[in-house]
């Protein structure tokens, strides 16, 4: 047998810069050890995000070329909207600039001050579009998922008695959707099962609630549970995603994950009346109906992306480096989300960095940490992005704390994913030294993360 190999070749290259120790210490200073405040060239392996950060194919680049920028009805616009019915089945389509456009506009139409969204651990954006209508979003995920070390093999559910502890207490009224986030980011990457997308359905034809499904990695969604859920071995990924699709009544997407482009995203439903009322908001917020601030290009290249996503081997070459770079950690005795979820890798920092206290933000010090050893920038999901809570202005500690290591598409080597493992266990070999965290100088009153400026303590 001869080993696995990706089955593309590279055709373009960008160089990238490795700096040293010292010129970290300074960039990461003047950046006020935030993250987000650096300048890509000062980062050699950027794992910040895998949102618009991957590598298009040929067929992709070659599809912009023949973009079509009309204003209106654009035949790429046309070209998009069918291959939305074709793969999610949705007649109703608006273009919009990126995911949270998306809620933005769904949400005008949905969500009125007052009211509960109950879901599986809601996207920081999606938590923000709800909050900013005064309405609360209710996290239902499963107990299993708070618990690294658990091997549930769909760690992203939602539980349902919780689910429907949420619609018994509150009226239909007072509850305008239930939404399911595929693959659920908040809690590593982790899918949600076709018996459970099944469930939800069911719970809410009964409770005639609507089901919309946050769809930034749905087809890594549908590679879990072709690999994982029985009877679905033998099961293409499109065939699963048009079953995953039949539970829901609309989508929102970040294209800028499955859609493998760096800027787009997507609006879907079957009411027409719903798609009536948020075409008004497109065309204020995003732009008209036919492109939703979009070029036409990029609705072209959006197109091809949905295709190589869900076909062919493309899942699994994705797939496999993140468990490459997941099962090089375990090897380590790093802690790490388990099982590995889709796009990135979740380092649990409370377990890694245990002597740092959560008031003094463990996953950032681990994520500057690592910066600082290796030029490899992750992301904090922990105290600093669950900000504060609205009404008491008290900074929320969720249960977990990661450093999110996440994956851009097609773009990095596995020769660096080994220096990001062997940048993490050199800090893991010396763990005990570091006692000290960070704390907040300056901070937005929302969505502080991105700007948040901290010191050493
Ligand atoms: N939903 C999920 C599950 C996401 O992960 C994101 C973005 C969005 C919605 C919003 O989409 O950025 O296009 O407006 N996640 C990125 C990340 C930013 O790094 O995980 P957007």
């Amino acid at each position: 047998d001869l080993p696995f190999a990706e089955n593309y070749k590279i055709k373009m290259v960008e160089p990238i810069y490795r700096s040293t120790r010292e010129e970290r210490e300074n960039w990461i200073d003047q950046a006020h050890y935030n993250l987000f405040n650096l300048k890509s060239d000062q980062v050699f392996v950027d794992l910040l995000t895998d949102s618009g950060t991957g590598a298009m194919s040929d067929r992709q680049w070659a599809a912009l070329m023949t973009g079509d920028e009309s204003y209106a009805g654009s035949s790429s616009y046309f070209h998009l909207k069918e291959k939305v019915k074709e793969i999610f089945g949705f007649d109703y389509f608006l273009p919009v600039h990126q995911g949270r456009a998306a809620e933005n506009v769904l949400f005008s139409v949905l969500v009125k001050a007052g009211q509960l969204v109950p879901g599986n651990s809601h996207f920081d954006t999606t938590k923000g579009h709800i909050e900013f209508r005064k309405a609360t979003a209710v996290d239902c995920t499963i107990d299993e998922a708070f618990d690294t070390n658990g091997m549930h093999p769909f760690k992203g559910n939602i539980d349902i008695s919780k689910l429907k502890a949420v619609l018994n207490e509150h009226p239909k009224e007072q509850v305008p959707m239930i939404i399911v986030t595929l693959t659920c980011n908040s809690s590593g990457g982790q899918p949600v099962s076709m018996a459970n997308l099944r469930e939800i359905r069911q719970v809410a034809d009964q409770y005639q609630i609507p089901v919309i499904f946050d769809s930034a990695r749905f087809a890594e969604n549908a590679w879990f549970i072709q690999s994982r859920e029985p009877g679905y071995q033998d099961r293409s990924i499109r065939e699963i995603v048009s079953e995953m699709y039949q539970y829901a009544d609309g989508m929102t997407m970040s294209s800028k994950k499955d859609g493998i482009v760096n800027i787009g995203g997507i609006l879907a439903m079957r009411s027409k009346a719903w798609y009536e009322q948020a075409s008004v908001y497109n065309i204020l917020f995003e732009g008209f109906v036919t492109y939703g601030g979009m070029a036409g290009r990029d609705m072209n290249a959006l197109a091809v992306g949905l295709d190589e996503v869900t076909s062919g081997v493309y899942l699994e070459n994705r797939i496999r480096q993140v468990h490459y770079l997941g099962n090089k950690l375990i090897d380590m005795g790093i802690p790490v989300q388990k099982p590995l979820g889709g796009h990135a890798v979740f380092v649990d920092a409370k377990r890694f960095l245990s002597r740092v206290s959560k008031e003094e933000f463990v996953a950032q010090t681990l994520a500057i940490e690592l910066y600082l050893e290796a030029g490899v920038r992750g992301v904090e999901v922990g105290t600093l992005l669950a900000d504060r809570d609205p009404q008491t202005k008290e900074n929320r500690y969720p249960k977990l704390e990661f450093l999110r290591l996440a994956i851009p598409r097609r773009t990095y080597t596995n020769n660096h994913m080994d220096v990001v493992a062997a940048g993490l266990k050199n800090i893991f070999d010396r763990r005990d030294s570091i006692a000290r965290g960070f704390q907040i100088v300056e901070e937005a009153p929302i969505m502080r993360h991105f700007t948040v400026k901290l010191e050493p303590i």
